[in-house]
């Protein structure tokens, strides 16, 4: 078809790391031998809230044979960098979640350790805590003291909307924690460096932002801080901000030990104390016609921070933004608030606030639905968001919007119509008997970062190109587990169109590779990707202007394409043969480099929150079949369809990958992921208890892509990764409702709580029934 010598973008290739993990020789950070490494662990706070009146170390215990940190010992200031400096290292006076760090201390052995452990005695005064978004919610009314941030943006006139609308519908919703469950828990190895530098390996998305919480907690020059990620298994999110809590506490005990210091944590200090997404209250009040179309909306949110800042404003931002779903909403007031309550700290986690937002968008037009007497499938096709239409923060649509497209594909490939008209109560195969549903959503995730995110960071990105035409990719986005090494190999081997085997994405380290900011917010290939097609045409560029000398081209114009060197007709010779050219003759490796640059016509004030919030934006609908055990209530999801548009699948299956593994994340969240959380503390710490969907959990799958090229992405790639996280909960809840006939606004949605709403509804019907008998 294309007359190209390689063509590697849009082919199924397999993981280029593939091989090590199944195989078992890949090292993850716990495989990491370091002999002489020293253990570390951290003296915990015992309660929610409280003022630590003193440490007392048992003299009875050696303590010559231990290192200790605490506050009163640091090299630099008390703070884990990330947004804003608030986050304590260690607890110095006030204790504001349980599991808060106190003291650290690193040991030659883990018996050593445990013994240390337990010598440590903390005498603390509990005081009173906030332990619910409610409550939190609540206070907001007496006092702003627990606010961690809060935004507000309108579009449009939205009290007149509403006061002219036929009905008003109005609807809460709730969400709850979500625990990331990454296969490898969190872990860092420390090494005290030369020149009183520390050098730290360990399981991390973000190199640079370990790096700067580094450089600050331990007041040391970038230049003696260096960040290397260890092969990471699994994070999204889980380890965008906690690596960095993790690495200071590591790197402290290297320092003053003098030794390697490892740390790794098991799976019950994991879901303890580590970040987990925010849960959320979100308040709507839509205006809308009788013929469904929306006029007017006003939605409050409150996100559940936790105890301290950490990435709550930006979460909180991306949640609001996505708001007001796939729709037009001629007018709109939005508003949230990040509030703090006495737990662990919230943080990233796929999707980053828009599953929360959007999960009630979705269920509120479900519910104006059935107040309008509509079917879920009209109401969404009515107001789907149409290319040119302005989003409420003032963005006009200026690509082709993809709402309707892969709201139509799914509706069809699913066969929703048929499935929404079939008997709701009914066999399964195995002849159990259940009730039956089907569900729809529709959503759309803005890729990378928000407003002028981009802009701020400026990634930049470096290739080196050697003697045999090897091609190294460096910069600091990660491979996880989500296939970034393959899909960046993918398309500089594109853009160069050498074969994909030329082409190595080079395990990031700092100071080794520039900053391409954090793998974060669908920006690895939508934008690090893009830099990386600029870096590969200056490349294209010194390998024309060196042609131009080598050969006579009796000025004829010299270019490249599809893989071949020309001056104008004639063919110069292949890529791979000028690369070693080039290098041979230069007598050092080729290396170009290229910084993100800011597209025309993007506009964003981030103090009044309007103008373009993302570049572009991927769509999104799922149509969720499910049953539900009539005897146990037990939630099966049967089968989903999810139909994504994302500009271009650089490599489907890894692609369908990521869409599959998503929507059942998505899932779990809405049906089975209930961490326990009551009175500051997560009761299900366990693998066992809190549960996950497993292989055999999973629906079976139908994905389907749909491709509407953005001009800001590589050959038209939009962001993909957290998409599939935003629709499978509503489609599920939706699902429920049909399967039913009880509407739910809450997640997670145990059997329990279907029971009491089973049992709701039972006694409003008695209720009914009676006072139709006294009439
Ligand atoms: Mo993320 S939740 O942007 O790693």
């Amino acid at each position: 078809m294309e007359d190209r010598l390689f063509s590697p973008v849009g082919a199924s290739c397999s993981r280029i790391e593939g091989w090590e993990k199944v195989s078992g020789t890949a090292r993850f950070t716990d495989d990491i031998a370091v002999p002489g490494a020293w253990f570390g662990d951290v003296v915990r706070a015992p309660v929610c809230r409280g003022r630590l009146r003193e440490i007392r170390f048992d003299p009875a215990f050696d303590w010559s044979r231990v290192t200790v940190v605490t506050a009163r010992t640091l090299p630099g200031p008390n703070v884990v960098h990330m947004i804003r400096d608030d986050h304590p290292i260690v607890a110095a006076e006030e204790i504001r979640f349980l599991g808060e760090p106190v003291v650290l201390l690193a040991a030659p052995d883990r018996a050593i350790l445990a013994a240390a452990m337990a010598a440590v005695h903390l005498d603390v005064e509990e005081l009173p805590a906030l332990l619910s978004l409610d409550e939190a919610q609540e206070r907001l009314a007496l006092s702003r003291e627990h606010v961690l941030a809060s935004y507000a943006f309108s579009g449009g006139d939205t009290a007149s909307a509403l006061a002219g609308s036929d009905l008003v519908v109005e609807g809460v919703y709730r969400t709850g924690h979500q625990e990331h469950m990454y296969l490898e828990p969190q872990g860092m190895i420390a090494f005290p460096g030369e020149n009183g530098g520390v050098e730290v390996t360990g399981s991390l998305q973000c190199p640079y932002y370990v790096h700067g919480a580094l450089t600050k907690a331990l007041a040391l020059p970038p230049e003696r801080v260096v960040v290397r990620q260890a092969v990471t298994g699994g994070a999204f999110g889980g380890k965008e901000d906690y690596p960095s809590v993790l690495a200071v506490q590591a790197a402290l005990l290297a320092l003053a030990s003098g030794k390697p210091v490892r740390m790794i944590f098991d799976r019950r200090t994991d879901i303890r104390v580590t970040t987990k997404r925010h849960p959320s209250l979100i308040f709507h009040r839509t205006g809308v016609r009788k013929d469904g179309t929306l006029l007017g909306a006003e939605i409050d949110i409150y996100l559940d921070g936790g105890a301290y800042v950490t990435l709550s404003p930006v979460v909180l931002s991306r949640c609001m933004l996505h708001a007001c779903g796939a729709y037009r909403v001629p007018a709109a007031t939005v508003r949230g608030w990040a509030l703090e309550t006495n737990t662990p700290p919230n943080g990233a986690f796929r999707g980053f606030g828009a599953p929360q937002s959007l999960f009630a968008m979705e269920r509120q037009m479900d519910r104006i639905a059935a107040e309008l007497g509509m079917s879920p499938l009209e109401i969404r096709r009515k107001n789907a968001l149409r290319t040119k239409d302005t989003l409420p923060f003032g963005q006009v649509l200026e690509e082709e919007a993809g709402a309707s497209l892969v709201l139509e594909k799914a509706v069809a490939l699913s066969g929703y119509e048929a499935l929404k008209a079939a008997p709701k109560f009914c066999r399964d195969e195995r002849g159990r008997c259940v009730w039956r549903g089907v569900g729809l959503s529709l959503f759309l995730h803005g890729g990378g970062f928000t407003g002028s995110g981009e802009e701020r960071i400026a990634g930049r990105v470096r290739l080196t190109a050697d003697e045999e035409a090897n091609v190294e990719i460096f910069v600091s986005s990660t491979e996880m587990g989500q296939g970034a090494s393959t899909v960046l190999c993918q398309i500089v081997a594109q853009a160069l169109a050498l074969p994909l085997g030329k082409v190595r994405h080079v395990p990031p380290e700092t100071g080794l590779v520039p900053d391409s900011g954090p793998t974060v917010a669908s920006r690895t290939v939508f934008v690090v990707g893009r830099v990386l097609v600029d870096a590969c045409r200056t490349m294209l560029r010194r390998l024309e202007a060196a042609a131009k000398e080598w050969f006579d081209t009796a000025g004829r114009k010299v270019y490249s394409k599809d893989g071949y060197f020309f001056a104008g007709e004639e063919r110069l010779g292949d890529m791979a043969t000028l690369l070693s050219r080039y290098v041979r003759e230069s007598g050092g490796p080729l290396t170009a480099e290229a910084t993100y640059t800011p597209p025309e016509g993007f506009f964003w004030d981030e103090a009044t929150f309007s103008g373009d919030a993302y570049k572009s934006y991927s769509w999104g609908a799922d149509v969720a079949c499910v049953d539900v055990d009539a005897t146990t209530l037990e939630i099966r999801p049967r089968k989903v369809t999810t139909v994504l548009e994302i500009g271009r699948a650089v490599n489907p299956v890894l692609a369908a990958g990521q869409a599959e593994g998503g929507t059942l994340q998505a899932l779990g969240y809405a049906y089975l992921e209930d961490m326990g959380y009551g009175g500051g503390r997560f009761r299900n710490d366990r693998m066992a208890t809190c549960l996950i969907p497993t292989a055999v959990d999973a629906p079976e799958f139908a994905v389907r892509f749909e491709e509407l090229p953005t001009r800001h992405g590589p050959f038209g790639a939009k962001g993909l990764g957290e998409l599939p996280m935003d629709g499978g909960a509503p489609a599920l809840l939706a699902a429920l409702e049909d399967a039913l006939g009880v509407f739910c606004d809450e997640i997670p949605l145990s059997p329990a709580k279907l029971l009491e709403k089973l049992a709701a509804r039972k006694k409003r019907n008695c209720a009914k029934e009676s006072e139709g008998d006294g009439a």
